[in-house]
């Protein structure tokens, strides 16, 4: 046959290189409704509730028993229950009806119930959804900080770079798992060089995550992940318990906590029950509720082939976002693994979180170049920040994120890469050349940087860890070497973990160390002339990108 070359140059898009596959709910491929999905109910009996979705109590599985008895508000459910899914759904887009009245009614909902409200909205109506019931008045962004080589003194500079761009929280992660508490510490540093307040996270194997958290090393925990089936939480030697637990362990210490899950997982583990991931994944944030924490990090995240292959998957992706927000969670909304070849596809996809705006539009912009993602490479990356400045001036929308100018990057990274080396020093941990700190402070990524001595820094994170190395620890070797504005910083982030407000749904901190959560700044949007609006300073900050031609100077 001959070819049509129309037809062959289409072929060639970068989209067609993507995974695509009809939905099989029989193997959990399907994204907003499975035939196999349960019909929504609810029984009380003696304050108990008897039958879930379709469900007597005899018959619970650890997650349904769980829900039933920590997840749903039982004063409220029958009532709640009461109201049609329509309706929900139809209150959810009022601007009429307030985030409060909405938020709890659905208190009393069960997830079958959820999953029908979430399937009268299509995806405008869900992020009007979105923009209402995010529990921060003011969004906000993530990011990842990592590099192929571990190296401490670039996750410093990243880490600086990015807090200065605009990121509230940054976490790091490893390709070597024993360099843990060097990460940390360098992005603790890193982190307050660039804007005073930014939470880090170090992901790692959970004990010594926990460790490096109680040592006051990082500010917040975030990869505790859970399931939508037993089968696929018994996999990873859990239950919703043991979550509940470890969620404890860390509250308990002062450090903010948030759960993960999303669409694909128990696809993937090969343990859907036929169930849609719309579904399972209300399962998971009913769970997440139950166990106390205050926010989760989801929109499939790490699993996103998944959705992103099936119909209506990339929907199914901000419903899960807006589930989280209408339990009252605060919602890390992904953007997360890359996911799509296509540009178009990329951004399009993004805009359903950037929008509205969420807690953090991504869960993990990569703030280097994707080669050095050790998570495995994200959505955005630091080749984008320019073209995502002029998404938010284009649109007067803020993203969470701000233009620089090149010499305060190549300030803070230069001055974050010093007070490592200082540190590193000060402590007796591995040494950093002077070479080093000017080759990261001027470098793209870890191609552009001198290799690091690999004994030398794991017998040294061995060391932080054998000494009891502690946040005090950091704070007094930066006050001794002479960065006494920074060694201030990390020591007011070591008292957040005291007073403890920053553990309130959706905190995050200001540059004067100030708490903006759901509960002193809430989400107050009703229309028109209320809620966030990107006006003033924060909008002059917006429009001032780089690339600008000023008619003044003509
Ligand atoms: N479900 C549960 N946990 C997830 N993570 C990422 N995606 C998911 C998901 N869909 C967690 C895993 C992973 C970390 C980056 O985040 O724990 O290791
Ligand atoms: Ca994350």
């Amino acid at each position: 046959m001959e070819r049509s070359k129309r037809i062959e140059t289409l072929d060639k898009r970068a989209v067609n290189l993507d995974g695509f596959i009809n939905e099989w709910p029989e193997m959990g491929f399907v994204a907003m409704s499975s035939p196999y999905d349960p019909k929504p109910s609810v029984k009380v009996v003696d304050g108990k509730i008897v039958e879930l979705d379709g469900k007597q109590r005899n018959e619970f599985d650890f997650i349904d028993q769980f829900i039933a008895d920590y997840a749903i508000d039982i004063k409220k459910t029958e009532a709640s229950m009461a109201v049609s899914s329509l309706q929900i759904a139809r209150m959810i887009t009022d601007i009429n009806v307030s985030r409060r009245e909405v938020v709890e009614l659905i208190a009393g909902i069960t997830p079958a119930k959820m999953v029908e409200v979430m399937n009268y909205l299509n995806v405008v109506e869900l992020m009007m959804g979105m923009q209402k019931i995010r529990a921060r008045k003011m969004p906000g962004n993530q990011a990842h900080i990592t590099n192929l080589k571990d190296d401490p003194v670039q996750i410093a500079a990243d880490g600086a770079e990015g807090a200065y761009r605009g990121f509230a929280e940054e976490e790091t992660t490893m390709g070597v798992a024993r360099y843990a508490p060097l990460s940390a510490i360098a992005l603790l540093i890193g982190s307050q060089v660039g804007r005073p307040g930014v939470l880090t996270q170090c992901s790692a194997e959970e004990a010594t995550e926990l460790e490096l958290g109680i040592r006051g090393l990082t500010t917040y925990a975030e990869t505790l992940s859970v399931y939508g089936t037993e089968n696929v939480f018994v996999d990873g030697d859990d239950t919703p318990y043991s979550k509940a637990f470890l969620n404890s362990a860390y509250a308990s210490r002062g450090l903010k906590v948030r759960f993960t899950s999303g669409a694909g997982s128990e696809v993937l583990m090969g343990s859907s029950e036929k169930k849609s991931m719309l579904y399972l994944e209300c399962r998971c944030l009913y769970v997440t509720k139950g166990a106390g924490s205050q926010g989760i990090q989801n929109g499939s995240v790490s699993c996103i082939g998944i959705p992103g292959a099936v119909p209506a998957g990339i929907r199914e992706v901000l419903a899960e976002n807006l589930v989280a927000a209408l339990l009252g969670l605060e919602c890390a909304s992904s953007n997360d693994q890359s996911f799509s070849n296509s540009d178009m596809r990329r951004t399009a996809r993004t805009m359903l979180q950037f929008l509205p705006g969420t807690d953090f539009i991504f869960s993990g912009y990569a703030a280097e170049p994707n080669y050095d993602n050790m998570f495995a490479g994200s959505n955005f990356d630091a080749e984008d920040f320019d073209d995502y400045n002029v998404l938010q001036r284009d649109m007067q929308v803020d993203g969470g994120l701000r233009p620089v100018t090149e010499e305060e990057v190549i300030r803070v990274r230069n001055k974050a890469a010093k007070a490592v080396q200082a540190v590193f020093k000060n402590l007796g941990l591995s040494p950093i050349t002077d070479e080093q700190v000017e080759r990261v402070t001027y470098a793209h990524g870890s191609k552009d940087t001198p290799p690091r001595d690999v004994t030398a820094d794991l017998m040294a994170a061995e060391d932080v860890l054998k000494r009891g190395i502690t946040g005090v620890d950091i704070v007094r070797a930066l006050a001794e070497t002479g960065y006494e504005d920074i060694a201030d910083n990390v020591l007011s982030m070591l008292k957040q973990r005291v007073v403890g407000d920053y553990m309130q749904t959706s905190a995050i901190l200001d540059k004067d160390f100030n708490v903006l959560s759901g509960v002193n700044t809430p989400n107050d949007y009703m229309g028109p002339g209320t809620g966030y609006r990107v006006e003033g300073s924060r909008w002059e900050e917006i429009k001032n990108i780089p690339h600008i031609i000023n008619p003044q100077d003509i």
